[in-house]
């Protein structure tokens, strides 16, 4: 019997794939289709596909083609599934002629001609391009125009600012197509809004955004009142809208695995999660706000929202500015610590300590594809490595088009009442600040 596999995203499945399924069908008696998986396309760069791997999986299945369908979901997976399932052809589209040569010490490889005319990202480019607004006070965008690149389905379009010369800077800047100080005018030319702005205007902008039916980003935190944020998130699902709040790493699989792992007890019960992170570092120097949100969300997705107490012991220098300052959060079972500094160079990392081991992020944990395990009766320490690209807004976007297209009000990245439970820490931290 003439096995044959051939592997494919089969992303907003077309014509072209259907043909070489059929082509690749006959020059065999078993056909193997291997589609890939999120996770997959995702660490090799591929952040646009827009169906899920079900429905991939599906739309092959439906062709009545495969003998049998596998999931792609490592680099070198090729050569293992080749020696597995005896494969004597691999066939691929000529697009990717000569890539595969190295496969032919194990069988033969057939670069079948593509369809012409079609393709995923062709049928991606004719779908509804989401418009993203900015609304800026300086001229900074926080990396969102390289960001959108990255994600296909969504562009940032224009820049309100509440200064016209300000605006036109920006939009000059960033090349994009218009700026206006009109927020009214803003909001009627975009899609998305993201707010980029002053701590103190934010929850404004957000609000009137989401009641003309916009997604909004908003640089975190939102507000320092509870009350506010509550009414914000209530108002979103009102209008039938998602909120989403700029803490990137929530969205990035190093960190998410983390979590996985944590919560799967590989470490036994967590005693501990100590993070410092320092404002100077953090994004080229934010505020005492943003930066302590991002520790209070790390502690919050390990230990869970329902902190007993906070105390922090802030120190300032002569002029009585923020220096320095070691915070604890007290779990009936657990401690978090988040050391933090404005000007101070300590060093950066995320260690969760447990019964059985440890998982660490060194250096700047928030940013990055990269943690490390040691685990009680294993010597040698574990190494996950994840592709992470840019500044981590890629992923966020990538997940918002997601919600958008599920037509869901909530992401389940950072839970609504997760981020109010962080708002109301914080306001107590700036209380005693
Ligand atoms: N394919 C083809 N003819 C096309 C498009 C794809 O023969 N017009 C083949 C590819 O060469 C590959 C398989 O179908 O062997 C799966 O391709 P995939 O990358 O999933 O589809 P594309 O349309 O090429 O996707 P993209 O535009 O995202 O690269």
């Amino acid at each position: 019997m003439k096995k044959v596999i051939t592997y494919g995203t089969f992303d907003l499945f077309h014509r072209g794939h259907y043909n070489i399924i059929k082509k690749a069908r006959e020059l065999g008696d078993y056909l193997i289709v291997g589609v890939t998986s999120e996770s997959y396309d995702i660490e090799r760069g591929k952040l646009n596909v827009q169906d899920s791997l079900l429905k991939r999986i599906e739309n092959v299945r439906s062709t009545g083609l495969a003998d049998e369908i596998i999931i792609e979901e490592y680099q070198g997976q090729k050569v293992n599934d080749i020696i597995k399932y005896d494969i004597d052809i691999l066939v691929i589209g000529s697009d990717w002629r000569g890539k595969f040569d190295y496969l032919k010490n194990y069988c033969e490889v057939k670069y079948l001609p593509r369809t012409k005319d079609i393709s995923s990202t062709k049928l991606r480019s004719e779908k509804h391009i989401y418009k993203i607004g900015v609304v800026a006070d300086d001229d900074k965008d926080g990396g969102i125009v390289e960001e959108t690149k990255y994600v296909s389905g969504i562009h940032v379009e224009g820049v309100y600012a509440p200064e016209e010369t300000l605006a036109k800077e920006f939009c000059d800047k960033y090349e994009l197509n218009f700026h206006t100080a009109d927020y009214e005018e803003f909001l009627s030319s975009v899609d998305i809004v993201y707010v980029k702005c002053v701590l103190k205007k934010r929850a404004d902008y957000i609000e009137q955004a989401i009641e003309h039916g916009k997604y909004v980003i908003s640089d975190s935190p939102m507000t320092l009142e509870p009350e506010t944020l509550k009414a914000l998130f209530k108002k979103a699902q009102e209008h039938q809208v998602v909120l989403v709040e700029k803490i990137t790493f929530v969205y990035l699989r190093a960190f998410n695995q983390l979590v996985w792992l944590t919560h799967g007890d590989m470490i036994g019960k967590v005693v501990s999660v100590k993070c410092a992170i320092s404002q100077d570092v953090f994004g080229g120097g934010k505020s005492f706000n943003e930066t302590v949100s991002h520790a209070l969300c790390a502690v919050m997705k390990l230990l869970g929202k329902n902190c007993m107490e906070v105390t922090s012991n802030p120190v300032k220098d002569g002029a009585g500015h923020f220096v320095y300052d070691m915070i604890t959060m007290k779990y009936p079972d657990a401690l978090g610590t988040i050391e933090i500094a404005s000007t101070l160079d300590i060093e950066n990392s995320l260690v969760v300590t447990g019964t059985k081991g440890r998982i660490n992020i060194p250096n700047d944990w928030w940013n990055t594809g990269y943690f490390e395990a040691k685990v009680e009766g294993n010597e040698f320490l574990k190494r996950y490595s994840f592709n992470f690209e840019g500044n981590g807004l890629r992923y966020l976007l990538q997940e918002l088009l997601i919600i958008i297209s599920d037509r869901r009000t909530e992401c389940t990245r950072l839970f609504y009442d997760e981020s109010e439970a962080l708002v109301e820490i914080l306001q107590t931290l700036n209380q005693k600040g």
